[in-house]
């Protein structure tokens, strides 16, 4: 059984005022579910008040990026290490925002995949088609370009920092979803993908989140399919009650 993952993306959104009322929030309900991993990927300047704000808590954090490299001369970059310094967990790597706005590649994805781990971090690789691969029947060869390129020489010691989140790009922030079913065929065609190139035994415990315009009524229908392991919520994680909602309808 794979413990399922609730993540919440907040992009770029939040101050830090802002992010302390929603740690107060949510963690002012009823405990949390302990069934579940749930992470929050603030903005780098918000890092540092919620980790003192969940400290004691069940909620994890999470970087939104980070550089190439492990150190030195790159103006504006933030390392794995300054990540893990800052108390994440884990670092989400590929978004499609990253992918379309930052000219990231899967070469460059590929890296910095390598150095998170090699520093400790876990990572949630992005990964999803845009409409026009949908519509014109090419989801799962650009997904397995994308799962190539990111993972290339991945090393299988590691797996256990591995997640994957399938994001169509038409669904994010769009109010489009994914169907449960279209999300599953995706899905599935990723861990049969995983147990090809890593085998069974050892991809077994690699969760794959879905993600795109989740919002608390469409949680939990996604979250009953069988290779649907977790959410990574954006735009419904900056209202601590949807947040706190999909968390509870996906146990
Ligand atoms: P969304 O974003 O939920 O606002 O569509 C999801 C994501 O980009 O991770």
């Amino acid at each position: 059984m794979r413990r399922p993952i609730i993540a919440g993306n907040w992009k770029m959104n939040m101050l830090i005022s802002t992010a302390a009322e929603w740690v107060e929030e949510i963690l002012g309900k009823s405990p949390l579910s302990d069934s579940v991993d749930i992470i929050v990927a603030p903005p780098f300047t918000a890092l540092a008040v919620v980790r003192e704000r969940i400290e004691g808590s069940r909620i994890l954090l999470a970087g939104q990026n980070m550089g190439p490299e492990a150190e030195g001369a790159r103006t504006g970059e933030v390392s794995a290490a300054m990540l893990k310094d800052a108390g994440c967990n884990y670092v989400i790597l590929g978004h499609s925002e990253r992918r379309q706005f930052f000219a990231e590649t899967d070469e460059l994805i590929n890296r910095k995949i390598k150095i998170a781990c090699d520093q400790g971090l876990n990572i949630i690789f992005c990964l999803g088609e845009s409409l026009d691969d949908r519509d014109n029947d090419r989801t799962h060869d650009v997904v397995e370009s994308q799962l190539a390129g990111g993972l290339a020489d991945f090393d299988t010691g590691q797996l256990d920092r591995l997640a994957i989140a399938y994001e169509p790009v038409w669904a994010i922030g769009t109010g489009l979803n994914a169907s449960p079913e279209q999300a599953q065929d995706v899905h599935r065609f990723i861990r049969a993908w995983l147990e090809k190139i890593f085998g069974s035994e050892r991809s077994a415990g690699i969760r794959i989140l879905y993600g795109g315009s989740v919002k608390p009524e469409t949680s939990a229908p996604l979250m009953a399919e069988q290779d649907i392991d977790g959410l990574l919520v954006g735009g419904a994680s900056l209202k601590s009650d949807y947040f706190y909602d999909i968390i509870n309808f996906s146990q």
